[in-house]
């Protein structure tokens, strides 16, 4: 669609890999209680449990984090001035008390394309692979790409956007701040969103609490389902600690005209396969998969449990011939993964006040 646009762009982000700040490498190997670790009687040793603790999100460096950036990062995002469309901020598909989602099967505005499924932004800053087909490799170049898309406005340019965003003299005020020199451009407005976005992360949750060592933070259906997510039902073949993501694609038989990864590696065996999405939150954010499909954690576990919709065309589950209680006890552990909707402070915007 927008591609040609975004060509350049796409390329000066690639060099943005991300360098982790050594400080915030902590390999956090925070020992775990040991009632936690006898109540699971399966496999999972307390270094196992260990591998499922998120680290601090790390920022690259050539984007690295400020408080004035976060926070200019937050107003961007918020404010209606960033898209020719005042209908569409980033909040309005991204909506923090739905999950960072809309709740929308497919997203509201993106007529244009394949239209699929808003998804969560919940620990994006995690992420080594963007979008459901993973055609962006950093958050910086994802960032970019929504503001260009067609479900923000159309026919806008990087251009349009910054002579709208520089026009209001707040914001030109709060840009000199964040960047420590003048100056608004698309990479900065860009960059500013991006560090919102990597503290944007799940809340604690009972699975956490868990992890840390209080036996009694998730019922004992929540346990015997961790017992299921990473031996039985092996969901760990692709949802890996620590975000329950391998930021990989898999064809997981969704019945779907979406060519997924295909469209961007050119490979046969990314037909239909989509980026796996991490688990943190997910209660919050039905419903779920690219095209929205599954319209609760219980359907997503019955379509699990019969191996997929379409059982040919690369598909790479099977069936998993889970009794009831294998499956309500596999839904307690999904629900385990899902705190309180975090409270967003959303703010006060510059106002455009003409002197
Ligand atoms: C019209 C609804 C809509 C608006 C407005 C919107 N997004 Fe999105 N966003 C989506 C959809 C849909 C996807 C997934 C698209 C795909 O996979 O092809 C997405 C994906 C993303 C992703 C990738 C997430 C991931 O983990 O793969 C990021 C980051 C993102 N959006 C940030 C933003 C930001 C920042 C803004 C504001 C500039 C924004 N979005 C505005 C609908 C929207
Ligand atoms: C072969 C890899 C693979 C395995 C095994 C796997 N998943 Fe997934 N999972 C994915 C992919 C890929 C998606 C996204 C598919 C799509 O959107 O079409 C997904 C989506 C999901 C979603 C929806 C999340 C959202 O935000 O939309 C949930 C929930 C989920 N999986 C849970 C599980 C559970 C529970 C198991 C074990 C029973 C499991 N997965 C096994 C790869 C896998």
């Amino acid at each position: 669609m927008l591609r040609t646009v975004i060509a350049p762009l796409l390329i000066a982000c690639l060099a943005y890999l991300p360098a982790a700040h050594s400080e915030e490498q902590s390999d956090d190997q925070t020992a775990v209680h040991p009632d936690a670790q006898q109540s699971v009687e399966q496999s999972a040793s307390a270094s196992d449990l260990a591998t499922w603790r998120l680290p601090p999100v790390t920022y690259p460096s050539s984007n690295p984090y400020n408080r004035a950036k976060e926070e200019l990062g937050r107003k961007l995002f918020f404010d209606p001035r960033i898209s020719e469309n005042p209908a569409r901020t980033c909040a309005a598909c991204h909506h923090p008390g739905l999950g960072w989602a809309d709740s929308m099967q497919r997203a509201l505005g993106n007529q244009q394309g394949l239209g699929r499924h808003t998804p969560s932004l919940i620990n994006a800053g995690y992420s080594k692979a963007f979008f459901w087909d993973g055609r962006a490799t950093t958050l910086e170049d994802a960032v970019s790409q929504d503001l260009l898309s067609p479900g923000m406005a159309k026919d806008e340019t990087p251009d349009s956007i910054v002579k709208r965003i520089a026009s209001i003299a707040a914001y030109r005020q709060e840009f000199t701040t964040a960047f420590s020199s003048s100056g608004i451009s698309f990479e900065r407005i860009t960059d500013a969103l991006a560090t919102f976005l990597r503290g944007i992360r799940s809340s604690s949750t009972p699975f956490d609490h868990w992890l840390l060592g209080d036996s009694a933070a998730i019922p004992e259906s929540a346990k015997r389902g961790f017992a299921l997510f990473t031996g039985k039902a092996d969901c760990i073949a692709c949802h890996t600690p620590p975000n329950f993501t391998d930021s990989s694609f898999h064809n997981t038989g969704i019945n779907t005209v979406d060519p997924g990864h295909y469209e961007i590696s050119g490979k046969d065996k990314d037909r239909n396969a989509f980026k796996t999405p991490g688990l943190s939150d997910a209660a919050l954010t039905p419903p779920y998969m690219h095209n929205g499909s599954k319209a609760t954690l219980a359907e997503v576990i019955d379509y699990y449990d019969r191996g997929g919709d379409t059982l040919d065309g690369g598909n790479e589950l099977h069936p998993l011939h889970l009794n009831d209680r294998e499956k309500a006890d596999l839904l307690a552990f999904l629900l385990s993964l899902s705190g309180e909707a975090p409270e967003t402070l959303i703010p006060a915007l510059p106002l455009a006040l003409t002197p």
